[in-house]
């Protein structure tokens, strides 16, 4: 299969409306054809009406001057006609609609181009925190940073996927005294298992807290080893490594099984920028963007005030000469505009960082390493909320293990795909209460607008019916039926002589916008767009399916419909698959 990009017909109709346009009134030019679905015709441009207004003309007459230049000529366009105060009522040539089809199933990527291709984007997510469990908090940014680097990957972008670990900060060196002291109590994967780890840490470092609130010589201790992290002891520092290895191990296994693309390669956590604050701190301070303040480096913004009206800060260096989350960020922007020359910087974190990143970025502006030829953006996201429509924590008012929430969507799942197929046996089952359960949770985060916060309910986000990750991979699922029962046909010839029904020619416009969306994904940064895209995609199959049969039809409308199955699967597989959710064949 070759890779063409095939432009969407949208688009195609789009630009002759265009060309139209200037054709007709030159002073136009680069004015908003407004082509749009419609259940008219095929397509509307309501482009006349405000343009007319725009030129103090009746809409009707530029209307009907733009069908006129419209209906010459293109071998797309079957129809043009004028309606109302200006629309214009566009109906394509079946022909059209099919080619369109035949050139996606025939180009391995569906047709997608690669727009994207040269740029360079830096994806910043996930980031849990060495020596803590990964928690509910670390669910969304995962899930979301890593839809947008399969996209953007797709799209032809160079991706850097940055797992900003918590690497890094004094609390080690309380934890490392602790460990030492306490050399009975186990925390290796080896001795108890690569899940359990990360655990075992949280709770020798809590153990630790609580003896350096009580204990004022272990504080002392504990604080020389803080000195001795810093300034590069051996044995202190080959112990921190031990840690932040044992702990990679734990991501490592939730990465594994949230099916993410994240690998060690991709971990460069706080502690890589150390070697960078200096100097980040220097160029700030001889820039004249950060000032000295109570022997203390800041950052004081000049946009952003406090509650005191005074100026939001950042802190670049402490009092105490320490370092901190705003200095290490700062040196992020610097390292990945300047080192890795990123055209696009993401930074997916929860929009309670808001205010941290906005002054992030008016830091870097001010500095120079922010100019207008990169784009920045915080990728923010709302909470995950518990049953009680209040922040997710267990019932004692933890936090929430991450394994234990995807365990429980995954029980949810198998106790769903069990009562549908009793016959299942037990490995398949489980391998598909997996995959079910797992693509579940990521389709609900995933589905719901970024910024708003949502309801985790595993029984509601496992359900075979409505908006869900089961429903669509159950649609999949049920697609490939067809098709097996077709005998899983390699390529099949489509007719584009056939007139397509109703519901099959909106299916086939469905399958065509495929790339917009991701396109205006690129923009937004919004993966909901896909998710119900996918959704909108499924009932249309659905509503196709209903009325238009596909084995039992003659030729050559048979073959021209199993040839739409294709598609079909084939797009709903690939979009899945761009949120990171798998597609078995069965379900
Ligand atoms: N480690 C942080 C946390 O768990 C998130 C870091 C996000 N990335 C960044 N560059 N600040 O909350």
């Amino acid at each position: 299969m070759s890779a063409a990009t095939v432009v969407p017909l949208l688009a195609h109709v789009a630009s002759l409306v265009s060309e139209a346009i200037v054709r007709a009134r030159p002073q136009l030019a680069g004015a908003d054809p407004v082509v749009r679905r419609s259940d008219r015709a095929d397509f509307q441009s309501n482009a006349a009406l405000s343009l007319a207004k725009q030129i103090g003309e009746p809409p009707n007459q530029l209307a009907s001057e733009l069908t006129s230049e419209l209906s010459i000529g293109d071998a797309v366009i079957a129809q043009v006609q004028a309606s109302g105060p200006g629309f214009l009522n566009i109906t394509l040539t079946d022909a059209s609609i099919w080619a369109q089809l035949a050139a996606r199933l025939a180009d391995a990527r569906l047709g997608i181009g690669e727009p994207a291709a040269g740029q360079r984007i830096v994806i910043d997510y996930s980031a849990p925190n060495v020596a803590k469990e990964m928690h509910v908090g670390h669910l969304r940014t995962t899930i979301i940073g890593d839809s947008l680097a399969r996209v953007f990957t797709l799209l032809g972008a160079d991706v850097v996927r940055a797992n900003h670990l918590g690497d890094w900060g004094t609390q080690f060196g309380m934890l490392i005294q602790f460990i030492d002291e306490h050399p009975d109590q186990p925390w290796h994967a080896d001795d108890i298992g690569t899940d359990a780890t990360v655990s075992a840490l949280d709770g020798l470092y809590k153990a630790a807290r609580a003896q350096f609130d009580a204990d004022p010589e272990f504080a002392d201790r504990a604080r020389t080893r803080v000195v001795a992290l810093q300034s590069g002891d051996t044995t202190t520092v080959d112990r921190w490594r031990e840690i932040v290895a044992e702990s990679e191990k734990a991501f490592g296994s939730i990465y594994d099984r949230l099916g993410v693309l994240l690998t060690p390669d991709d971990y460069v956590g706080e502690s890589f920028y150390n070697s960078m604050l200096t100097d980040t701190t220097t160029e700030l301070l001889d820039k004249g963007v950060a000032v000295h303040s109570d022997g203390a480096v800041v950052v004081e913004s000049e946009h952003v005030t406090g509650p005191d009206d005074s100026p939001a800060v950042l802190m670049v260096r402490k009092r105490d000469g320490g370092y901190g989350y705003d200095s290490t960020d700062l040196a992020t922007i610097r390292y990945r505009t300047a080192n890795l020359h990123a055209d696009r910087l993401l930074y997916v974190t929860d929009s309670r960082q808001t205010l941290h990143f906005q002054l992030i970025f008016e830091a870097a502006r001010r500095a120079g390493w922010l100019t207008d030829a990169v784009d920045v953006d915080h990728v923010a996201y709302g909470t995950i909320l518990g049953p009680d429509g209040k922040p997710f924590k267990t019932r004692a008012g933890g936090t929430v293990r991450l394994m234990d929430l995807l365990d429980d969507a995954v029980a949810a799942a198998r106790a769903i795909v069990a009562e549908k197929n009793p016959d299942l046996p037990a490995a398949e089952l489980d391998a598909i209460a997996e995959q079910a359960g797992i693509g579940a949770v990521k389709y609900a985060d995933l589905s719901t607008s970024r910024v708003k916060d949502y309801m985790f309910d595993p029984s509601r986000m496992t359900a075979f019916n409505g908006n869900t990750g089961v429903y669509l991979q159950y649609a999949h699922a049920r697609i490939r039926s067809i098709l097996r029962k077709a005998g899983e046909p390699d390529t099949v010839a489509v007719d584009t002589a056939v007139t397509p029904e109703p519901a099959e020619r909106a299916l086939l416009f469905t399958l065509d916008e495929y790339d917009l969306v991701l396109a205006e994904i690129a923009q937004t940064l919004e993966p909901h767009r896909l998710a119900n895209y996918l959704y909108d995609l499924a009932r249309a199959f659905t509503t196709f399916y209903d009325t238009c049969p596909v084995l039992a039809a003659r030729e050559p409308v048979r073959s021209n419909r199993i040839a739409v199955c294709q598609l079909a699967a084939r797009t709903l597989a690939h979009g899945l698959g761009l949120l990171g959710i798998a597609a078995p064949v069965r379900l």
